[in-house]
């Protein structure tokens, strides 16, 4: 089998775990990687044949048929349209740029090249949640009139936690909910076909100040090394609470927190409708809760036997098998890389498209929160 030659940009949390979901597919060489962060070291100790510190080279030398896009956000557009202009198709990471305009320029690439455009908004990709997507198709909610949520985390609580998304010029204008809110706005919308098309935003900056270290701690700092650190204005959203009106007339309101003790990760969202109402989580994702009214409430466990016949492909695991982060990431890149040559106007991936749109939304949730009223998405 004659493999698909692939490379990652950006080595840190995330592109670790692409390089894992490309190996796990079978048909993905990850030929090699860039990071100006030890790219040469990183690629030795990833089992990766050949590292750069510089992503121009990589693109330059290596032949690639995609290229994944995991640096900070700031980087991604210009990135992105370097390997498309050398033909690469492209995996980036969310949230897919900084502004509508950087997105504009990416679909126009992407368009002229003929290339696959794919943005990680993985969330779709569980078992669980992509059969929730083919429930709520087969109409087994009803209709639906109301969805709610969160998506919280604690890991920026104290005004010690840094970490370059603190920066807007690397972040973007928005950060809670760019950075996590678009995975829960783009799964409800995802799931329910729905658009949000009405929010109301109230935003809160806990630390007007961070502090940020002053050198790059997890290398250097020992146990008896103080850390010296210099303060820099926030000028981003740790909190978020967004209400929101769908495109059915449904409601909805979500949380999107950086700064909740004790939340790690916690993705939730609760569909109602009219038949039936749905919880699903990612701290249980191999369940969903089915709730009605005259009848007892029931827990779906997965089970690749009970999955809709059109997305049992993403279970790769017999039921009690539990699947997780790694196997939606997983999940989403076999669909984009089986669109090469052959993109998708509308594939069941989040596109170019989709990741512009997102940024659509945080800008008008944006404007939501500094007007203090109603802003209309369209
Ligand atoms: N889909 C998800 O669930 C998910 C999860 C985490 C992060 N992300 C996204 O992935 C991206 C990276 O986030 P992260 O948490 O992995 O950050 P990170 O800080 O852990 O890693 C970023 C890496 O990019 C490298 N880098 C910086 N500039 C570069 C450049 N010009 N060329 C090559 N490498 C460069 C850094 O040295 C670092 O190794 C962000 O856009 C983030 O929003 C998505």
């Amino acid at each position: 089998m004659k493999k698909i030659r692939a490379g990652v940009i950006g080595v840190g949390f995330i592109g670790v775990a692409h390089i894992e979901a490309m190996r796990r597919l079978g048909n993905i060489d990850v030929v090699a990687i860039a990071d100006p962060v030890d790219g040469v070291g990183k690629a030795e100790r990833l089992g990766v044949p050949k590292g750069y510190l510089n992503y121009k080279e990589m693109l330059d030398k290596e032949a690639l048929d995609f290229v994944h896009i995991c640096t900070p956000n700031f980087t991604h557009c210009e990135i992105a349209l370097y390997a498309m202009d050398r033909n690469v198709n492209i995996i980036c990471e969310k949230p897919m740029c900084v502004s509508v305009e950087e997105a504009d320029r990416m679909i126009a690439k992407a368009k002229e090249k003929g290339l696959v455009n794919g943005v990680n908004y993985h969330n779709r990709w569980y078992p669980m949640t992509a059969q929730l997507k083919e429930m709520i198709k087969a109409g087994d909610l009803g209709t639906i009139h109301a969805i709610y949520g969160e998506f919280s985390q604690d890991w920026l609580l104290y005004d010690t936690d840094y970490n370059w998304r603190i920066e807007s010029a690397e972040s973007g204008r928005t950060r809670a909910v760019s950075d996590i809110g678009t995975h829960w706005m783009d799964l409800v919308e995802n799931v329910t076909g729905l658009k949000i098309v009405e929010v109301f935003a109230d935003f809160k900056i806990l630390h007007k100040t961070r502090k940020k270290p002053v050198s790059a701690v997890e290398t250097f700092v020992s146990s008896n090394t103080k850390i010296e650190y210099k303060e820099i204005p926030v000028d981003t959203e740790d909190h978020a609470n967004v209400l929101m009106h769908f495109s059915n007339g449904a409601i909805g309101s979500a949380v999107f927190s950086q700064i909740i003790p004790g939340r790690k990760a916690k993705l939730a969202i609760n569909i109602a409708g009219m038949k039936e109402s749905v919880t699903w989580c990612c701290d249980t994702c191999n369940e969903m809760w089915l709730g009605r009214r005259g009848e007892n409430s029931q827990i779906f466990e997965k089970d690749p036997g009970l999955l809709n016949e059109k997305v049992r492909v993403n279970s790769g695991y017999p039921g009690g098998h539990g699947e997780g982060f790694p196997d939606a990431i997983k999940n989403n890149f076999r669909a984009m890389y089986a669109d090469m040559g052959k993109p998708g106007k509308n594939p069941d991936y989040a596109t170019f498209e989709t990741g512009r749109h997102e940024l659509v939304l945080c800008d008008r949730i944006l404007e939501s929160s500094r007007k203090h009223e109603w802003v209309k998405v369209a």
